[in-house]
This record gives C-alpha cells, sequence and structure tokens, in this order.
C-alpha cells in the first residue's frame, strides 16, 4: 500500500503553492511532457497482488531511476525544485500533482487528493512496460496494476505530448504533429497508419490489434470529449493506485 500521511490546512496550503509553482514551472521549462511520464512511471510499477509499488516517491531514489525504462527521468526529477520551495509536500504527492498539472489544458480537470506518504523502498526492476512488446505484454502489465483495457487504451494516449529520444529509450521522434498539445490527435494518428516523421511503438501499433482495444482507439479518434473524459478517469486511477485517499 502506498503510506498516507495527515492532511491539514498547511499541507493543503502548500499542495496549492506547489500547484502554483508546477505551472510557473511547466510555462517556463515546456516540461509537460516529461512530468507526465515521471507521475506515470512513479505510479506504473504497482502491484495489486502484494501492494506494493504504486505512486510512493520511490522514483527520487537512484536505485530507481537508475532502472532502464526510467532513463532520462532524473531530468524530471531535478526539475522538480519546487520541492525546496514547498519543502512539506512529500515528492509522492509533488510527482502526481506535477502529472495532473501537466494535463490540466485538458478540459477535464483532474481531481487531486493529496496524502501520499514517501517510500525508502523500490519496487524490483522490470515492472513497467516494454515498448517492443504486444497486446498479451500490455495487458499482464496494467491487469498487474488492477487497470482495465479501457484504462490501458485511455492511458495510452498520454502519447499525445512529448517525443521519444533516441538516447533515452532506443525511439525517436513525436506521436503527433502538435507534442505540447493535449487532445486526442494521438488516436486520430494511430488509425492513420504509419505517417513520415511520427513515431508508433510496437506498443502503440498493440492497440489496434485487439479488437476491444481497437474499439477505444476507434472512438476516442472520433470523439475527443469521450477520450478527455476516460482519460481524466483512467489518469485519476493510476494517480492512486494502491493509495485510499480519506
Ligand atoms: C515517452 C513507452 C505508456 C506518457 C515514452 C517513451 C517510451 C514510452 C519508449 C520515450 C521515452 C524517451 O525516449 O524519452 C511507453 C509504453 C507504454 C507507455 C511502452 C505502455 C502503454 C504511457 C502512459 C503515459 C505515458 C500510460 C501517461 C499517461 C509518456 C510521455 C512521454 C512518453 C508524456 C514523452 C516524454 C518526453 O517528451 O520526454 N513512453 N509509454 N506513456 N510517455 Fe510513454
Amino acid at each position: 500500500m502506498v503510506g498516507r500521511i495527515a492532511v491539514d490546512a498547511e499541507y493543503l496550503k502548500e499542495t496549492e503553492k506547489a500547484r502554483r509553482s508546477l505551472r510557473e514551472l511547466i510555462k517556463r521549462k515546456n516540461c509537460a511532457p516529461i512530468l507526465l511520464r515521471l507521475a506515470w512511471h512513479d505510479a506504473g510499477t504497482y502491484d495489486a497482488k502484494t501492494k506494493t509499488g504504486g505512486p510512493d516517491g520511490s522514483i527520487r531514489l537512484e536505485k530507481e531511476y537508475t532502472h532502464s525504462a526510467n532513463n532520462g527521468l532524473k531530468i524530471a526529477i531535478d526539475l522538480c525544485d519546487v520541492k525546496a520551495k514547498c519543502p512539506k509536500i512529500t515528492y509522492a504527492d509533488l510527482y502526481q500533482l506535477a502529472g495532473v498539472v501537466a494535463v490540466e489544458q485538458a478540459e477535464d480537470p483532474i481531481d487531486f487528493v493529496p496524502g501520499r506518504a514517501d517510500s525508502t523502498e523500490s519496487p524490483e526492476e522490470g515492472r513497467l512496460p516494454d515498448a517492443k512488446q504486444g497486446v498479451t505484454h500490455l495487458k499482464d502489465v496494467f491487469y498487474r496494476m488492477g487497470l482495465s483495457d479501457k484504462d490501458i487504451v485511455a492511458l495510452s494516449g498520454g502519447h499525445t505530448l512529448g517525443r521519444a529520444h533516441l538516447e533515452r529509450s532506443g525511439f525517436e521522434g513525436s506521436w503527433t504533429e502538435e507534442p505540447m498539445i493535449f487532445d486526442n490527435s494521438y488516436f486520430v494518428e494511430l488509425l492513420k497508419g504509419e505517417s513520415p516523421g511520427l513515431l508508433k511503438l510496437p506498443t502503440d501499433k498493440a492497440l489496434l490489434e485487439d479488437p476491444e482495444f481497437r474499439r477505444y482507439v476507434a472512438l476516442y479518434a472520433k470523439d475527443e470529449d469521450a477520450f478527455l473524459t476516460d482519460y481524466a478517469l483512467s489518469h485519476k486511477k493510476l494517480s492512486e493506485l494502491g493509495f485510499s485517499p480519506p
């Protein structure tokens, strides 16, 4: 389980200060994509069976940010200098708040509930998805977290933001023409098939292979509101894996 800390009025005030600082940081550094990836990689280690991993700030620890799936994320950890200004807020809350602020340009803002305690334990390497694999692997990894097919597709829409860097993952390029805008263009591009200059990971293409996945891809490509609503629900679930707010 992700531990819980007491949230009093002072902590809530500090959370709001951190939110304002994160907005300012994202504006100044254009770093929404890497902060979203940081939040997802801290949370995405959750194992529902053993109740270990999850959004507990453990990605700040060297033994975890050096896992190969986390290549490049030390940059995001160092960007979170907000912690110096808001020392009370846990890393666990700060990273999830950063993920929420990173996508708040979307129409359905995600309701952020604070109170995650920091852990000093890191899960073993290998819990995050491997981009070179396919449908079975994606289902194995996300079902282990307790998430559904719909969550897998909606959350993959996070790739509407940002890009891959050869030196970090071995892949290069963005998924959409406007990688700083959070919209449904990831799904529109996915359905179009290969486009010169745009990236599709094997795990992105897997969303077209499974009929249940494909149903959601088609829905989100044609109905942006459906995507934004479902994305907000799935993102909230991801940010609260193993954490039961009071
Ligand atoms: C970037 C894999 C799911 C958000 C990347 C990169 C890879 C990857 C290989 C490139 C990293 C780099 O070279 O910098 C995967 C796989 C997933 C997955 C296999 C399984 C479904 C998600 C989810 C989210 C997400 C669920 C968020 C909800 C991002 C973002 C970037 C990114 C925003 C861009 C980072 C940047 O611009 O620096 N992902 N990802 N990904 N991922 Fe994912």
